[in-house]
């Protein structure tokens, strides 16, 4: 897979993809991921890049031609089917391990993170394919929803993980409950110490029964669903 971040502070990115599995994940080949600099394709002595808001008000806008200009220099049909390009926008769908899922399956992806006020509106009609909010607040840019999309897309791709059934038992994956699947939170996980300060582990995780330490996580992650994010669970 290959995934090229579009921003105007690339150095934000240092860190976070040099360490762990993402790291190891480039390292194997699994993905090559790229940073560019917006500012590369602004205008003038300054690389201009944003302007004041048509109509008035506060902060400036990324403008539209500069982001064209970038598109253009990655892809020359953007809208193959392989390639997706997303911007992260606190005005898009939500992203979920479902959307993380559907992005793993795209060969390239290309993600646009916004800054000071925002994008011009015409980038998000006429030159990306998805709009993606991670959550209902407001960051200072789309520089960490760009990490934490890269970071939740890359560990689902193939031989990334060691153990490939990690991401399919886990929150948000779906379990079968009367014979309908439901979205679930992952059930309580325990390790040694077996008592620590009094806190026990309990009791049917050490007793070896295999078919009721499934019984028990399955009834668990559901107890824990209901009572925190009872919104996962369907009506009957
Ligand atoms: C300060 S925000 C702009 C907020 C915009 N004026 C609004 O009211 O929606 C600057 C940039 O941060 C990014 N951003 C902020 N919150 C986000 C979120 N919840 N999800 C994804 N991107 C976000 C976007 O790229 C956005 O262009």
């Amino acid at each position: 897979m290959q995934i090229d971040i579009l921003t105007l502070f690339p150095k934000m990115f240092s860190g976070p993809f040099d360490e762990s599995i993402i790291r190891r994940a480039q390292d194997k080949g699994l993905v090559d991921i790229k940073i560019h600099d917006l500012r590369e394709y602004g205008e003038g002595e300054r690389r201009s890049v944003d302007d004041r808001p048509y109509g008035g008000g506060v902060g400036m806008i990324l403008r539209v031609d500069i982001i064209d200009k970038a598109l253009s220099a990655l892809v020359t049909n953007h809208k193959s089917p392989n390639t997706k390009v997303v911007l992260l926008d606190a005005t898009g769908k939500k992203f979920t391990q479902k959307v993380a899922k559907d992005l793993s399956r795209i060969k390239h992806l290309i993600l646009i993170a916004g800054h000071y006020e925002g994008v011009d509106t015409r980038v998000h009609e006429h030159l990306v394919d998805e709009i993606i909010s991670i959550g209902d607040y407001v960051l200072t840019g789309g520089e960490i929803p760009a990490m934490v999309v890269t970071d939740a897309v890359v560990r689902l791709l193939h031989g990334v993980l060691e153990k490939p059934e990690a991401t399919t038992s886990e929150s948000f994956s779906p379990i079968t409950n009367h014979q309908s699947p439901v979205t679930t939170l992952e059930f309580p996980q325990y390790t040694r110490p077996e008592v620590y300060r009094g806190w026990k582990v309990p009791k049917v995780l050490l007793s070896g029964n295999h078919k009721e330490i499934e019984k028990w996580r399955k009834s668990e992650s559901l107890k824990k669903t209901k009572k925190v994010r009872p919104d996962l669970i369907p009506d009957p």
